[in-house]
């Protein structure tokens, strides 16, 4: 099995292998962010370069570096092979370069998407971007679109990832959209508008990192940090749905049903649309308990944990600062 060190973390993963999931095995210290990648997509990956990493020696058998910044959900480890991540201020300036990029057409209206405190690039940017642009021309617009009754696509606001053509082409029976044209005049079309109508096509939501695909029956609603999310399943009639979702919760109202994410933001499961649209009361599902969400997760703003979890927590982030932890939290 390779063995690979990234920023100084050792691994050894199955051959075939990309650094990217090697990283992923190490821990979120380490991974790079991912627009494009998706595990559960096949071919995924590849257009986006916000997962660039530095390799600074190829292999044992050849130790020269690459030459130049590598796409890591597209590279595979060879054994030996030394990567830079975090590590490397060349590296993160690049990173720095492609998420410029990314912005060039992205129009800066997170206080009106419905993907704000989830949205990928609104993350990237904050860790990554700059305050100011540099860009002088015209930005791409384009009128917002219905795809059907479920879902709106804002185009201005699509980084052309790809992964919704990947969900329409592998997860739903008939894929009726793709990438028209190429350059800055691609853009995601349905072929004159054509409605996306199978049992899956909600998933192209999840998928999103931005806010170009979004809920209809979600819209507007509320902002996502206002919401609760609660995991629960029901016993759903549809073959490849296994009924496992996170519900999102004001008060007592289900306000949008998702598929579970992990700690990547990629959906646990594919959910259909019947799981997705047309269960919206409570006593449709069985509620399991809260979501898992990130400290660092805007969403757990509305989150209250008990005396001892808060305890624990500040502890454990005392441990990690490297503080001397206090004999006594006044916190009872
Ligand atoms: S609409 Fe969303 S999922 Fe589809 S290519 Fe654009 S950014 Fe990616
Ligand atoms: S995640 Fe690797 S190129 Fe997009």
């Amino acid at each position: 099995m390779p063995k690979v060190t990234i920023d100084g973390h050792e691994i050894e993963v199955p051959k075939g292998t990309t650094i990217l999931q090697a990283a992923r095995m190490i821990g979120p210290h380490v991974a790079p962010p991912a627009m494009c990648f998706y595990t559960k997509l096949k071919t995924s990956g590849g257009y986006c370069r916000t997962c660039i990493v530095k390799v600074t020696k190829g292999s044992a058998q050849n130790p020269n570096p690459m030459p130049k910044p590598v796409a890591s959900c597209r590279t595979e480890v060879m054994d030996g092979m030394e990567v830079q991540n975090n590590t490397s201020p060349d590296l993160l300036e690049a990173r720095k370069g492609v998420v410029e990029f990314l912005l060039i057409n992205h129009p800066l209206d997170c206080p009106i998407c419905d993907q704000a405190g989830e949205c990928h690039l609104q993350d990237l940017g904050y860790q990554n971007g700059s305050e100011k642009t540099r860009y002088e021309f015209k930005r791409r617009e384009f009128e917002k679109i219905d795809i059907g009754k479920y879902v709106s696509l804002h185009m201005t606001r699509c980084i052309m990832c790809f992964r919704c053509v990947k969900v329409a082409d592998q997860i739903t029976d008939k894929r009726v959209h793709g990438v028209l044209h190429r350059g800055d005049a691609a853009e995601i079309s349905t072929y004159i508008e054509n409605v996306i109508e199978n049992d899956f096509s909600g998933n192209v939501i999840d998928v999103c990192p931005v806010g170009a695909l979004t809920d209809r029956t979600f819209r507007f609603k509320s902002r996502v940090w206002y919401t609760k999310p609660m995991e629960a399943h029901r016993k759903c009639d549809h073959a490849k749905c296994n009924g496992k979702v996170r519900l999102w919760f004001k008060g007592e109202d289900v306000l949008r049903v998702t598929a579970r994410k992990d700690q990547w933001g990629e959906a646990e499961e594919f959910i259909c649309n019947t799981c997705r649209f047309e269960k919206k009361r409570k006593s449709d599902w069985i509620i399991e308990g809260p979501s898992p969400i990130s400290h660092h997760s805007v969403i757990s703003t509305n989150h209250y944990m008990s005396l001892n979890m808060a305890k624990v927590e500040i502890l454990k982030h005392q441990k990690a600062l490297g503080f001397i932890p206090m004999k006594k939290l006044d916190l009872e």
